[in-house]
């Protein structure tokens, strides 16, 4: 049976959860966690007689003394996150929100999300003014771009007596999300999958490089997502502007052909090869051993680089292949020929093409087409868009 942990924070949508625990518990073990403040509003003994158990409150249960810690070695935040299947905060104030988006760790709750690595998702209920609060935004686009799922909040009557966003989901709604994120969670078991990410860098010589603006984000959310989905994940990558999280095997490059050595060392027993890597065109025709002096002007030869995309299938018949491909200020038509062409090229199973005049190097957001049997115009933060990838694929 899976574990739900499910946090209850103090929202006067709280009494709410009473019914989710209901419905939720004939198929789910769940442990909860009341806010202390969740226990002045309604009290914690809500959830003890739905739940026909006790909860837990406390950081620091009562008569705790640090030998006894010592012996027990045991301690509640680290337990409940490591039985979780999934983190579920139902309802989420603004306050327990704002905390975990900015690390802070002040209470069971809090503590225990920070110390889990499984999926978390949160159910906000709030007054509307609270909800449209730019912090609130703020602090919910950093969690979602963390990887932390969100129910959003209905439009509607609230208990304030007004009326706007901020309405805690409908229960229902919020345990298909919870049920769909177990099977989703499970829904790459086993699977080896290989990301490249990030731009490849050839030498000119010891000191200088040719690179590209490529941050290596888009690969790494996917990589990260794979994980957390239980695929078993071999991340390949040059320069990046992140590091990735989670249980991951990471692998550096620099050059092409670095990269094109550890692809063809990994590739065999590969079933999915996501090729988010910005891989340079042209690489140095004689790179120089010594740095070239810089009293006078330089021209460079440059050669084609290898096509590493258009040798994956070749290598593994068998293998799921995602290719990428920008282009720089052109038409939705034309992006999509452009892809349809890798497509053919690489007998690849998507491609994912994208204008990179539209500001995407670096940036959380991306607009992109994937382009497989059908095309499909995805806009958002680069997470949201790995975790589509991800899904069709699988
Ligand atoms: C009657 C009442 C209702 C409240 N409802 C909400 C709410 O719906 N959403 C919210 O974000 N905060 C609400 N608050 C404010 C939170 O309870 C407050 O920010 C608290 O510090 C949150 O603590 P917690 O996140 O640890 O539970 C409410 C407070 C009161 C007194």
């Amino acid at each position: 049976m899976k574990t739900i942990v499910m946090g209850v924070t103090s929202s006067i949508a709280s009494y709410k959860a009473i019914e989710l625990v209901e419905k939720l518990k004939k198929e789910f073990d769940i442990e909860i966690i009341v806010s202390k403040n969740t226990d002045n509003l309604i009290g914690k003994k809500e959830f003890e007689n739905v739940l026909g158990r006790k909860v837990h409150t406390e950081l620091f249960y009562k008569g705790w003394t640090y030998k006894g810690y010592l012996k027990r070695e045991e301690s509640e935040h680290i337990s409940l996150a490591d039985k979780a299947d999934i983190f579920v905060i139902c309802p989420a104030t603004a306050n327990t929100i704002g905390k975990i988006a900015n690390g802070i760790a002040d209470d069971l709750l809090t503590t225990s999300v920070m110390a889990t690595n499984v999926p978390v998702l949160i159910c906000p209920a709030m007054n509307y003014k609270m909800w449209e609060n730019k912090i609130v935004q703020e602090n919910v686009l950093k969690l979602k771009r963390n990887g932390f799922y969100f129910v959003e909040p209905g439009i509607g009557h609230l208990a304030c007596g007004c009326s706007g966003v901020g309405r805690l989901a409908e229960i229902d709604t919020i345990i298909k999300s919870i049920k769909e994120l177990i099977d989703k969670k499970n829904s790459l078991k086993g699977k080896r999958i290989i990301v490249t990410a990030g731009g490849t860098v050839e030498e000119i010589d010891p000191v200088r490089v040719i690179t590209n603006k490529s941050s290596g984000k888009m690969g790494i959310y996917i990589a990260e997502e794979a994980a957390k989905m239980g695929a078993l994940v071999t991340l390949i990558r040059g320069k990046t502007e992140i590091e990735p999280m989670g249980k991951i095997n990471d692998i550096k490059i620099n050059s092409v052909n670095e990269l094109s050595n550890e692809i063809e060392n990994n590739i065999k027993s590969a079933d999915i090869m996501i090729h988010a890597a910005a891989v340079s065109d042209f690489s140095i025709i004689r790179k120089s051993n010594k740095k070239i002096k810089s009293n006078k002007c330089l021209i460079l030869r440059l050669k084609k680089t290898i096509k590493i995309i258009d040798s994956i299938k070749k290598l593994n018949k068998k293998i799921k292949l995602v290719g990428f491909k920008a282009e720089y200020k052109v038409s939705e038509k034309e992006l999509v020929d452009s892809a349809n062409s890798l497509l053919k090229r690489a007998d690849a199973d998507f491609v994912v093409a994208n204008d990179v005049s539209k500001g995407v190097f670096g940036s959380e957001e991306n607009d992109v087409v994937i382009v497989g049997k059908k095309v499909e115009h995805v806009k958002g933060g680069k997470r949201e868009i790995g975790k589509r990838i991800l899904e069709l694929v699988r």
